[in-house]
């Protein structure tokens, strides 16, 4: 059944240019049909009736935010490692002496599917409160068949039991199990022969992803694994100078990935590679702030030299005990030098490119009917008020999915 979206504040349809970065439309009506947009315009131009009409109230419309780079299923919690942190223990630190991703891997290891769910979906309905639509979730806390497979499997019952798009990420190559202890290369084949042809069996995921780091993984490593997973027709992603350079960013380039992560520690070498490719530089401004690192990644410098930028929470337990897409969008203004413009373009369309889907992340005629409704006509709120959640309505594929029970503070009247 078609609706029409009315008494819209101010429609982001994402589909702008240099003059208008975000396509803004002044007076715009939408119409919905099924999963679809049907038709943009100004409202007086509606072209026909439609059965049902729902009043915005004056509020923004957005596309549904996308957030690109979550470790959404796990287990158990690494608090003690913060208080380790703020006695002065660093990250590397806590990983080298076997806590840190291992930590977090014997607790989903013991885990059931059935339990990373129930812990998953909390999680997932304060990221629907947040007004998102989509999100990219990575394994990782199995490293082993099993246990990887148990995390894809989850994330798949997830994706049936709750409105938020679900895209699985095979990260085998987050840490060395400690069955492969000192045996890395060994790992590294395990990966290759056995992990990624299970899962191309199974079809269960869409990318591969790869922590290249001192104590993860090497580059050339990196590349061995990201080669098997695109004949295994994955797409590919990287972890990539997080906490040192280590040649990540070189390698997203070369295997031509949907993203680059973090990135705090690119050089102008690996900028200049990445604008020659169509890699997006993803950034986690939450994960360097939950860690008390001052290195900021400059996004300014990689928009700069002409790379899309996208930004996501980083979401796990480590790093980014955080779920809140608006805050990471926040940070990545007032640390990492986005105007707010496109912090709101990382959140949405250059989010969708960085996991690979074309019918997200803008609001067109032809895409889908994801998109949040603010409480607020102005779309800046969402930056400058850090204490209210904005949201009010969220709707997925054409359902409204969610509404905030926290009343609506537009006041510009319905005009009938
Ligand atoms: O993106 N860097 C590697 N992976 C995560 C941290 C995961 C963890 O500490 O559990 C990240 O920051
Ligand atoms: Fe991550």
């Amino acid at each position: 059944m078609a609706f029409l979206l009315r008494n819209i504040g101010k429609l982001l349809t994402m589909n702008g240019d240099l003059e208008n970065p975000l396509g803004e439309i002044q007076n715009a009506a939408v119409i919905i049909d099924g999963e679809k947009i049907v038709w943009i315009g100004a409202e007086v131009h509606v072209p026909y009736t439609v059965d049902k009409v729902f009043d915005c109230l004056g509020g923004v419309v957005a596309p549904g935010l996308i957030d690109c780079h979550t470790h959404l299923v796990f287990a158990g919690s690494r608090r003690e490692e913060f208080v380790l942190r703020a006695k002065g223990a660093t990250y590397l630190e806590i990983m080298q002496a076997g806590g840190g991703i291992l930590n977090t891997m014997q607790a989903t290891r013991w885990a059931s599917k059935e339990e990373l769910i129930e812990l998953a979906l909390p999680r997932l309905s304060r990221m629907l409160s947040y007004g998102v639509t989509t999100i990219e979730a990575k394994t990782g806390y199995g490293l082993s068949i099993a246990d990887e497979l148990k995390m894809l499997e989850a994330m798949h019952a997830l994706n049936e039991l709750q409105p938020i798009q679900i895209c699985p990420t095979f990260l085998g190559a987050h840490a060395i199990p400690p069955e492969y202890r000192d045996r890395s290369e060994d790992y590294v084949n395990h990966i290759i022969d056995d992990m990624i042809p299970q899962i191309k069996a199974q079809g269960i995921a869409v990318a591969c992803d790869v922590f290249v780091e001192r104590g993860a993984f090497t580059a050339d490593q990196g590349f061995r694994i990201l080669s098997a997973a695109k004949a295994a027709g994955l797409s590919c992603k990287v972890h990539a100078e997080q906490l040192s350079h280590s040649g990540g960013a070189l390698l997203a380039a070369k295997v031509s990935a949907l993203s680059a992560s973090h990135l705090e520690y690119a050089t102008d070498d690996d900028k200049k590679a990445l604008a020659n490719s169509e890699v997006i530089a993803e950034i986690l401004p939450t994960a360097q702030e939950f860690l008390g690192l001052h290195k900021m990644v400059s996004a300014r410098s990689f928009i700069d030299a002409g790379i899309k930028v996208a930004v996501a929470t980083d979401f796990n337990p480590g790093s980014a005990m955080c779920d809140n897409l608006h805050w990471a969008a926040r940070l990545s203004v007032t640390r990492c030098g986005l105007s707010c413009e496109e912090a709101l373009l990382g959140i949405t369309l250059h989010a969708a490119k960085s996991v690979g889907l074309d019918d997200i992340g803008v609001i067109q005629a032809g895409k889908k009917a994801d998109f949040c409704i603010l409480s607020s006509d102005n779309p800046w709120d969402l930056f400058y008020d850090w204490s209210v959640n904005l949201v009010w309505a969220v709707f997925k594929n054409g359902q409204e999915v969610y509404r905030s029970n926290s009343g609506f503070l537009a006041t510009k009247p319905l005009n009938l």
